[in-house]
């Protein structure tokens, strides 16, 4: 059945894969994005893009949408201690006006793009939805409190709240600051990985298994609720540097760590209602190398988040001071 989505963010990382699968699988698109890195979705019939910035939704209406993808935030951790003020405004608080937006539209299903990162640290072997949220940094704190503003709001719409391992793979707007990504263009670039402590553990998803997760929800969202965490593969991240340096023969350098965050992501829920998983760290490797040799992929500026936002003065409503939070 073809539905009528709004997805704020859709032209970052993540976005540009959901969003033309959405498209593909027959429904109708809306994105809005302040594209801070640049704007990547083909042109579609079915695909209306949006230029704006989530805390100031005036003139926006969600009359007529069954679904909200909620993707717009600051997107990691380093981009999160840049300006904190901004990270809170965007990833709390216009959360909280553009959930009383979808509520007030009567949006059937909201989707929200959590973290796994709010588990913080743990030792915990398996680390299931009911854990208990420790979040460390800036960004893992807004994740968590994200999620509790729409939890108050789950009487008024359908609500998922998803919760990802660090994404790896391609996607048309690059991301090389997460791990895998990173790993690897650096072995290609350099012929070595730095890999800072390398003993922490983190879980992984493909993008491509991202995207299909995204449709999957959307397909099954009337039957579907509550939190998801989506992360297949806990490796150690010189587990990761040994795939990338066999793949690219890149020597492996070890460098002491200032950043202690290891978890270790448990997805049988996910599993239990029918989500396969397809492909692997190794092909998100592999994919890689392959659109590097070809020049498919550059090492571009706008691929690195937090210099990008610095050497960009982001966001630019904030330096003029003209932005007001107001739904
Ligand atoms: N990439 C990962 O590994 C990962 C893992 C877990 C969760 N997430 C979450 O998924 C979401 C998308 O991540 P991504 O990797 O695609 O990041 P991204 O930075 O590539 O995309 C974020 C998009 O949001 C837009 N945006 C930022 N602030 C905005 C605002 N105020 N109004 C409108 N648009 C705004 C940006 O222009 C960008 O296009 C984020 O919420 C992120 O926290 C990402």
């Amino acid at each position: 059945m073809q539905k009528n989505i709004f997805i704020t963010g859709g032209c970052g990382y993540k976005g540009s894969k959901i969003v033309p699968l959405l498209l593909n699988l027959g429904h109708r698109v809306t994105v809005f994005d302040t594209m801070w890195f640049g704007n990547f979705l083909p042109k579609h019939s079915n695909l209306k893009i949006l230029k704006g910035d989530i805390r100031n939704l005036r003139g926006i209406s969600l009359e007529g949408f069954d679904t909200v993808i909620h993707l717009a935030s600051i997107a990691n951790d380093p981009s999160g201690d840049l300006d904190p003020t901004q990270t809170w405004e965007i990833s709390v608080l216009a959360t909280k006006q553009f959930a009383e937006k979808a509520a007030g539209a009567k949006v059937k299903n909201f989707i929200y793009a959590s973290s796994g990162s709010v588990y913080g640290l743990s030792d915990a072997p398996k680390v299931t939805e009911t854990e208990e949220l420790v979040p460390i940094s800036t960004y893992n704190k807004t994740k968590m409190c994200a999620e509790r503003i729409l939890q108050s709001y789950d009487d008024k719409f359908n609500l998922i709240i998803i919760r990802p391992a660090t994404v790896c793979g391609l996607s048309p707007r690059m991301r090389l600051d997460v791990a895998v990504n990173m790993l690897t263009t650096q072995a290609l670039e350099n012929n070595n990985i730095t890999v800072l402590g390398g003993e922490q553990v983190r879980p992984n998803i493909h993008i491509d298994d991202l995207a299909n997760l995204y449709a999957f929800f959307v397909a099954n969202e009337n039957k579907l609720n509550g939190v998801f965490n989506a992360g297949f593969e806990n490796l150690k991240i010189i587990d990761i540097a040994n795939i990338v340096s066999k793949k690219t023969g890149a020597e492996i350098v070890v460098e002491t760590s200032n950043d202690p965050r290891s978890y270790r992501l448990c997805s049988d829920k996910l599993l239990s209602v029918g989500f396969k998983p397809k492909k692997t760290v190794a092909d998100a490797i592999s994919e890689i190398c392959d659109a590097w040799k070809t020049n498919q992929l550059k090492n571009e500026p706008q691929w690195h988040t937090v210099s990008w936002m610095q050497t960009n003065n982001l966001s630019p409503e904030n330096k003029k001071n003209e932005y007001k939070l107001s739904a």
